[in-house]
């Protein structure tokens, strides 16, 4: 095993860096996690410049120098203010051009770690120019979770790399040897938590042989900076102690809670905290007891706070007899602003609906201005093909990231009002995982960019999505310019022609009714939940096509600050992309390029298609680039999506034909 996996693969410096081979590290200070930094520095540096680097005592010109704050090299070179500045993650890479050397500090010890993986990749990504190397990194968001949704018998729920990758039946004796490439991969990219078990949780998590087990991934996570957190039950005071309620004001409950906590925090003193899915999807929560999502959530994180546990509390609400489902989180989260202590973040989809391959950003962002709202995110395609589709999410994350929510007027990103980098409250984004135990780690060499982009965006969402593909493909794939540059367009266009190719101008929800992989929108299903079925959400007829949420129809436009209210509640100016989703428009209705809806709806069903015919040619034509095992499974998998894409196009313009009653036109091949 000599590591090299995920974002490892290639492990070659740049050419434009290679001047750069330090003579010696010299390493001031100490502790598990910065002794872990020193060991990753020097084995990265070997790996790289392939030749045996040196410790040295003495600070000499020409040496990387790693510090900890407060030693006396670190106080001499950089100001207090900007030490003050870094807090506890961040960090500075510096060229002291006074000793000629290189200083990576900060005022933490896993901070130290995030310096040396930057300083690693930055030469095997991007060309360092030693005498304006100043580099100073601080993170967003202080909570940078991935969120499994693994079930303790090993399955994944919506996972499709294989099995869980937590070995629970060989825990907490064997500890596999993925658990650290894990961890280092995380770490790597600013991850600094991930929840281990699935938000519909088994309430066996937290009974004393399964604390073990997680007590024991934790020891491993640690000395990465990483800290573990459960997807809680909410009726497991009731489930594993046969207490007769799970009701949040009963006193016997919060003792339970009390000392489960205690427990816990006993085994793991650095302990995250819960994530809890309530009253949705038909879990437990406090409004079976009368009691509102606040008052659950408070009762939990009080109980947390000493141990400066925070409790993620879903906002995933949805029921079968409200009016519009996109509505829904709102009208139920809304009331209860200014309700929730300080350690409690409200986790909310990036859209109002499900991880659909298009969303509006969902409306609580910016709106519930006096609560931590932490965004959810999928790294696992659920809705994007599964792991058959190359799909790149960096732009998906990105244009939710910069959706501007005009609560603050203009400039108030999702990104800027869920970071709150300068507000005392706690802040946070999750990702939902994509890992399991494949070889190849998330089921689709190209699924890895998913979860390195989250990473990355989490610690910056400033960053260029395009940039950080390209970074991700010199680090995985090729170093061959050419290769990266044609690999990077294809990355960055492959989500917009999975939007094209599944649910294109604001469609969604179209795919098959619970595995959600290929089209269904005709699908039936007697005595289902309406909201469940593609037509709900489609609602194609022979008059037209799409989701009347304006005010003419739910009104869901009014949850939106002004002026996103007015551009999506008018169908002239509500932007293409969100067109059907906000608008039930006739078949023949106009656009402003002076097609017909109906034209609109085929040619991107056309565009989809062409576009992933686009990338099989790319990806053959590099060939020469790419390592053979990793050249034909992405290939294979290329073949599959096209195919597929085709299938997508084909289903859906068939269906909607039937109400459409229109020829295809020119330019838009005939079903096959
Ligand atoms: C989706 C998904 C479920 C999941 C749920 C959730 O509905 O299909 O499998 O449990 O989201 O986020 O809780």
């Amino acid at each position: 095993y000599d590591g090299r996996e995920l974002w490892f693969a290639q492990n070659k410096i740049l050419k434009a860096n290679v001047h750069l081979k330090p003579n010696f590290v010299n390493a001031i200070g100490e502790g598990t996690t910065f002794d872990l930094a020193k060991k990753e520095l020097v084995s990265g540096l070997e790996g790289l410049f392939d030749c045996t680097i040196n410790y040295q005592n003495e600070v000499q010109p020409g040496n990387i120098v790693i510090a900890l704050k407060n030693s006396g090299f670190v106080d001499a070179a950089i100001s207090n203010t900007e030490m003050t500045s870094l807090g506890e993650e961040g960090f500075i890479i510096k060229y002291i051009a006074s000793k000629k050397l290189i200083l990576l500090t900060g005022n933490t010890e896993v901070s130290v770690l995030y310096a040396v993986y930057h300083y690693l990749r930055l030469l095997q990504t991007s060309k360092i120019n030693l005498s304006s190397l100043n580099i100073i990194e601080v993170p967003s968001y202080q909570k940078r979770v991935l969120n499994h949704w693994d079930n303790l018998d090993g399955s994944v729920e919506r996972g499709y790399a294989g099995r869980s990758i937590w070995k629970w039946d060989d825990l907490p004796n064997v500890l596999s040897k993925r658990y650290i490439s894990y961890a280092k991969a995380n770490a790597s990219i600013g991850i600094n938590g991930t929840v281990l078990n699935n938000v519909n949780a088994s309430p066996d998590i937290l009974l004393p042989e399964y604390l073990l087990k997680v007590k024991a991934i934790a020891s491993v996570l640690r000395p990465f900076g990483i800290q573990v957190y459960l997807s809680v039950n909410f009726s497991s005071p009731a489930i594993l102690d046969g207490l007769a309620t799970a009701n949040p004001k009963d006193k016997h409950v919060v003792l339970w809670w009390k000392n489960k906590v205690e427990e816990i925090y006993q085994l793991i003193p650095d302990f995250g905290g819960f994530l809890v899915k309530a009253n949705s999807e038909g879990q437990p929560g406090p409004m079976d007891f009368g009691c509102t999502h606040a008052e659950g959530a408070n009762m939990l994180a009080d109980i947390l706070a000493p141990y400066e546990g925070v409790v993620m509390w879903r906002a995933f609400v949805y029921n079968a007899n409200g009016n519009d489902r996109a509505k829904q989180a709102y009208e139920e989260f809304m009331p209860l602003d200014n309700k929730f202590r300080k350690n409690v973040l409200v986790q909310v989809k990036n859209g109002p609906i499900d991880f659909q391959p298009r969303e509006p950003f969902s409306p609580l962002f910016g709106a519930m201005k006096g609560t931590s709202l932490m965004p959810e995110l999928q790294i696992t395609q659920e809705y994007l093909g599964f792991s058959s589709h190359l799909v790149y999410l960096g732009t998906l994350y990105k244009e939710f990231l910069w959706s501007d929510t005009y609560s603050n007027g203009r400039g108030s990103t999702v990104a800027q009002v869920s970071s709150n980098k300068n507000s005392k409250r706690i802040s946070g984004i999750a990702g939902v995982a994509n890992i399991g135990s494949d070889n190849n780690w998330c089921g689709h060499h190209f699924a890895q960019s998913n979860w390195y982009v989250f990473g990355r965006l989490a610690w910056n969402p400033s960053l260029n999505v395009r940039h950080i593909a390209k970074e991700w493909i010199r680090l995985t794939l090729t170093q061959d310019e050419h290769a990266v540059k044609e690999i990077a367009s294809m990355m960055m266009k492959s989500r917009e022609a999975v939007v094209n190719y599944m649910t294109p101008l604001g469609l969604h929800h179209l795919m098959g009714w619970d595995h959600h992989y290929g089209p269904e929108p005709w699908c039936v299903i007697p005595n289902a939940r309406a909201d469940w079925l593609p037509s709900y959400y489609h609602k194609a007829d022979s008059l037209g096509i799409g989701f009347n949420r304006s005010s003419s129809g739910t009104n869901a436009t009014e949850q939106y600050a002004e002026p996103l209210r007015e551009l999506f509640d008018n169908e002239a100016s509500c932007p293409l992309e969100y067109l059907l989703w906000f608008h039930h428009l006739s078949w023949n209705y106009e656009l402003k390029n002076g097609n017909s809806l109906w034209e609109e709806l085929c040619y991107h069903y056309q565009d989809g298609v062409n576009q992933v015919r686009s990338f099989r040619k790319i990806w053959k034509s590099l060939e020469a680039n790419i390592a053979t095992q990793q050249f034909i499974e992405v290939n294979e998998k290329l073949k599959i999506q096209e195919k597929e894409a085709i299938w997508w196009r084909d289903a859906c313009l068939l269906y909607f034909q039937s109400f459409s009653k229109q020829a295809l036109p020119y330019g838009v091949d005939n079903p096959i």
